[in-house]
């Protein structure tokens, strides 16, 4: 590489396309999505129910379920193409790179073994600590994610943990690999608003000590607001805007990321009324000629039933996948195309 050439991104997704086999058809669930995640950064990933946002995650960890496969596109960690790899470096790769939090704890909790046996065991897999160590180390973890009196809490199961201990716990096991990359998908979404800030501010402290990069995974605004340096929107598998917090919240550029914003509560309107957004999701069995967000779209136009927009840049830092800033002009070129 020669010293002009620009160091690869941490993770770059290009053009991912993923569909699952079903009795009734191909669901192409992600159709073409692309973003740059890089060190230190917070990706936000929203969108309304089946947009593809988890689909998205398991595709970059390849933990879809048995009828899934990624069709087309690459994605790259520092510049590699893992979509390649064997399932032996995809298990280092997410044991050693890229860690993910679900929605449900008891997902990626086992409720047979005690916390300190599976926070050990994930330690232990990447890193050549005695047991012991591991145990101390297990332990610091726990510390580190806010749990008191870590000595006790390591020698019990799951189920003797309150909902927003165990969504600790399942941080420090993420956590335990020191991964380049934390994926959180809804992280918080299941606990109480107190303990939801708690746990972001936490995700917030240890991406700072780990330089770590995390993409997060959620319904909610607020939570994208305060947490994502970029925010990518999501409809119908694929991404119809993007940019900085302030370009979505105070200058959307798409119709359905308006849409979305009328339909969520938010800190900065609270009086003013919530409206949903009409209609029903696409069939992702079958997916219409032009732009997905069509058959919902108040302003939709006759290219917009027949066209896939193309993405154009609204400024440096944003960028939006809808007709009608062709029609108004309010962009200034195609990426690509400088
Ligand atoms: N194993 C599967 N077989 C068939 N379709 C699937 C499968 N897994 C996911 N899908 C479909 O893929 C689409 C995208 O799902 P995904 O879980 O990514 O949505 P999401 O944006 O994460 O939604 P939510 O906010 O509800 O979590 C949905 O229509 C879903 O039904
Ligand atoms: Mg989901």
């Amino acid at each position: 590489m020669s010293g002009k050439e620009k160091k690869a991104p941490l993770l770059e997704v290009r053009n991912l396309h993923t569909s699952f086999k079903t009795d009734k058809g191909e669901v192409r669930a992600v159709n073409g999505v692309s973003f740059v995640l890089e060190e230190g950064k917070t990706l936000g990933i929203v969108g309304e129910s089946g947009s593809g946002k988890s689909v998205t995650a398991y595709s970059i960890m390849q933990i879809l379920e048995q009828n899934g496969r990624i069709v087309d596109g690459e994605i790259l960690f520092q510049g590699e193409d893992i979509t390649h790899y064997s399932a032996k470096q995809m298990n280092v790769f997410r044991g050693q790179k890229c860690a993910m939090i679900f929605q449900d704890p008891m997902t990626s909790l086992n409720p047979v073994y005690t916390v300190g046996n599976q926070i050990v065991e994930a330690i232990r897999i990447h890193s050549d600590k005695s047991a012991a160590e591991a145990n101390e180390a297990a332990i610091e973890m726990l510390k580190l994610v806010g749990i008191n009196d870590a000595e006790r809490r390591i020698k019990q199961y799951p189920h003797e943990l309150s909902g927003g201990m165990r969504q600790r716990v399942m941080i420090a096991m993420a956590l335990a690999s020191e991964p380049w990359i934390l994926i959180a998908d809804e992280p918080t979404t299941a606990l109480d608003v107190t303990i939801q800030a708690q746990i972001l501010e936490l995700m917030q402290d240890l991406q700072k000590k780990l330089n770590m990069a995390i993409i997060i995974v959620t319904h909610d605004l607020g939570v994208i607001a305060q947490m994502a340096d970029e925010i990518v929107v999501m409809y119908g598998g694929r991404i119809c805007e993007r940019g900085t917090a302030d370009d979505i919240f105070y200058r959307p550029c798409h119709e359905y990321t308006k849409g979305l914003l009328r339909s969520i509560p938010r800190a900065d309107n609270m009086k003013e009324k919530l409206v949903p957004i009409g209609g029903n999701p696409i069939n992702l069995l079958n997916l219409p000629h032009g732009c997905a967000f069509c058959s919902r779209c108040d302003e939709a136009m006759k290219i917009c039933l027949e066209e896939v927009p193309e993405e154009l840049r609204i400024s440096d830092t944003h960028l939006a996948s809808c007709w009608m800033n062709v029609k108004n002009g309010t962009y200034t070129e195609v990426p690509g195309d400088e």
